[in-house]
């Protein structure tokens, strides 16, 4: 029997148990020394809430709208590459537990489930609500690239979330001490060539993601990628990786749709900032002229609260979703799900909201540190 999972880091500590060390390994992991891997999570201790009383709080409304879908919370799925490895119905239980919930799920291009097998999977499911995105990565290979696009419209995903901060794999050590590739019996199904579905190799001398990644995936991308893809998709498009005010202005200029400010759950260039420490920068930049999004480090309901008080409109949870699909599967990811809307719930029962449009910015202050000492 499992102990009572009241927390995400009781998942954590679960699948941390039933898992393989290199899997563990790889989703954990942040870059180099994982300065910005704790500081994702640190950031959010720097803000406390300035709640409001006597409300009338009996009820309170989690839903939002999330490009165009009405969602039961502002809590989405992020793309988690290689979910099988975590648990053998992978992705597609994880679109199962999204569709339980009533949210979204940005299905990874790093899939081990195909793009229409999990499509099915939510769509089959009980529930409703739950609606697909697709995360992109541009290939060196366009027409590849494309056809990756082609069958996302085609098996009716919502929008494309194109991730612009993986020129190159950041440097994890572990992946690389560990020599990290798929288990034998996976592969990135979504591709046909054993060299893209990352089915072959030998990578015991480093991280075969990092050596995938240098093979695989275009450098040389740039802001008139976007306007290259924009013809090639009516689906709506967002940067998946802008973390200052600038890049949100640049995006902007080419016409995207949403922001997702992330750091890649810290796993690239360690040194930057905790996403929610840039947040606020962004939605300035922005002027509510795009949604703006969040993921890195959100680990409690209190997590989303501080997120949405800052201008997010939603948020990404990534390995938390992890931790409950090693865990139990579906079951596990819903559970996770479920224990974040709580939270979020009486968090905004005791903040006084009664919806998420009376979350605002006056919620949160900045902790001062120094006054306390
Ligand atoms: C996948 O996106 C990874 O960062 O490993």
């Amino acid at each position: 029997m499992s102990e009572l999972r009241v927390c995400v880091s009781d998942f954590e500590k679960e699948a941390k148990r039933v898992l393989p060390k290199t899997v563990y390994d790889y989703y954990r992991s942040g870059a180099d020394e994982q300065n910005t891997l704790a500081d994702n999570v640190a950031a959010f201790k720097r803000w406390c809430f300035l709640p409001r009383v006597l409300r009338d709080v009996s009820t309170v409304d989690l839903s939002v709208s999330v490009l165009g879908h009405n969602l039961s919370m502002p809590i989405c799925v992020a793309a988690t590459a290689m979910q099988r490895m975590a648990h053998p119905d992978g992705e597609t239980a994880t679109a199962r537990a999204c569709q339980a919930m009533g949210t979204g799920m940005m299905l990874s291009s790093w899939a081990t489930s195909t793009i229409e097998e999990v499509m099915s999977a939510m769509t089959t499911s009980p529930g409703h609500g739950g609606v697909m995105w697709m995360q992109l990565y541009i290939y060196k290979d366009r027409e590849l690239t494309l056809s990756l696009v082609r069958r996302a419209e085609e098996a009716g995903y919502k929008a494309l979330f194109v991730t612009v901060d993986t020129p190159y794999l950041g440097r994890r050590w572990d992946d690389m001490r560990n020599g990290f590739k798929l288990p034998s019996h996976l592969s990135m199904s979504n591709f046909q060539t054993a060299f893209l579905a990352f089915s072959e190799g030998n990578y015991d001398k480093d991280s075969g993601l990092a050596v995938y990644v240098a093979n695989a995936i275009d450098p040389s991308i740039c802001w008139d990628d976007i306007t290259w893809l924009k013809k090639h998709t009516h689906l709506p498009i967002i940067v998946k990786g802008v973390l200052n005010g600038q890049d949100a202005v640049q995006a902007l200029n080419y016409g995207v749709d949403g922001i997702l400010v992330s750091n890649h759950g810290a796993r690239q260039l360690d040194g930057v900032p905790a996403t929610l420490d840039v947040l606020e920068e962004v939605v300035g930049a922005v002027q509510g002229r795009c949604d703006v999004y969040m993921d890195g480090g959100v680990r409690r309901g209190t997590d989303v609260l501080k997120a949405l008080a800052l201008g997010a409109k939603a948020v990404f949870l990534g390995r938390p979703v992890l931790w409950g699909l090693a865990c139990q599967g579906e079951q596990g990811v819903t559970e996770v799900l479920e224990l974040l809307k709580v939270e979020l719930r009486l968090a905004m029962a005791l903040a006084g909201c009664r919806s998420v449009s009376e979350v605002s910015r006056s919620l949160v202050r900045r902790v001062d540190f120094t006054s306390r000492m």
